[in-house]
């Protein structure tokens, strides 16, 4: 079981969205996949038509009360328009779970350790994480093996993303084996003056972390979005899924470090 993480201190870089397509397409190979909502706005719970509001049980659980076994993490999966993909969904609770973690030991590996009961049982696990640094997306950072930051290729990108590096540091310092990252432009329009030069901008900075593919701007996501698919179940062939195909052949046949 292979635990990737798409994370980055933004808000609207696209990190719901490579979720949602690396979900999609690594179901479309045959592989059993299992998707984490981490943000308590619960994007990727809505995405796949729950509503966080209602819902009783959620990742929330592994912060309160006993440790779950498979089965009872398996009782808090709900299934989305992907036969093939599962949801561990975020609900309106997971906001009060900064506040209460405060001075608690081991809030964050909560996630980590819970996933681990789940081994064997899914081929590929994506988590969702929230754009604020706090026990949350810590819990992403030390729970995955390969991490993702999705960069809008625009002025302001390079500022998130030298925050994000410093927290990956940070992390690093605590984990045994070292987490790698691999940055994925987004929103990418040739275009425009403000894509192109911090497209070069990241290559220059980032030579060996900057995917070997590009997502352009392609409406197709918002479009898979209404109705609650994967993209790539609406239109394999767009260029945004292509790019996001692409990007994954790449990371998959990397060797495991
Ligand atoms: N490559 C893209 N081209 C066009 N729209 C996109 C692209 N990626 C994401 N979007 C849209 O932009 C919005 C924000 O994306 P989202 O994945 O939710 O960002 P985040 O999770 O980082 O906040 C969504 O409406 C989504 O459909
Ligand atoms: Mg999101």
């Amino acid at each position: 079981m292979k635990v990737w993480s798409v994370a980055n201190q933004k808000g609207g870089v696209g990190k719901t969205t490579t979720v949602v397509a690396l979900a999609g397409l690594l179901a479309e190979l045959g592989h059993r996949v299992l998707v984490v909502d981490l943000d308590p706005h619960g994007s990727l719970t809505s995405y796949f038509r729950h509503d966080p509001d209602e819902l009783d049980h959620s990742v929330f659980d592994l912060f309160a009360g006993d440790p779950l076994n498979a089965a009872g993490l398996e009782a808090l999966l709900l299934p989305t328009t992907h036969e093939q993909i599962r949801l561990m969904p975020s609900s309106t609770a997971l906001a009060t779970l900064e506040r209460r973690a405060v001075g608690k030991e081991g809030m964050g590996l909560q996630v980590a350790k819970a996933l681990r009961q789940l081994d064997g049982r899914y081929d590929h696990v994506l988590i969702d994480s929230p754009p604020v640094l706090g026990v949350l997306m810590v819990n992403a950072l030390a729970a995955c093996q390969e991490l993702l930051v999705p960069v809008q290729t625009e002025h302001l990108a390079l500022k998130g993303l030298e925050r994000m590096v410093r927290t990956i540091a940070m992390i690093n310092r605590a984990r045994r084996r070292k987490l790698r990252f691999t940055i994925v432009p987004t929103f990418y329009d040739r275009r425009t003056q403000a894509s192109v030069s911090c497209l070069r901008q990241l290559h220059h900075q980032y030579p060996d972390e900057i995917a070997g593919s590009v997502v352009p701007v392609d409406t197709k996501f918002r479009n898979a979005s209404v109705q609650g698919v994967v993209p790539s179940s609406l239109d394999a062939g767009s260029r945004g899924i292509k790019a996001y195909a692409h990007v994954l052949r790449n990371l998959l046949e990397r060797p495991t470090s």
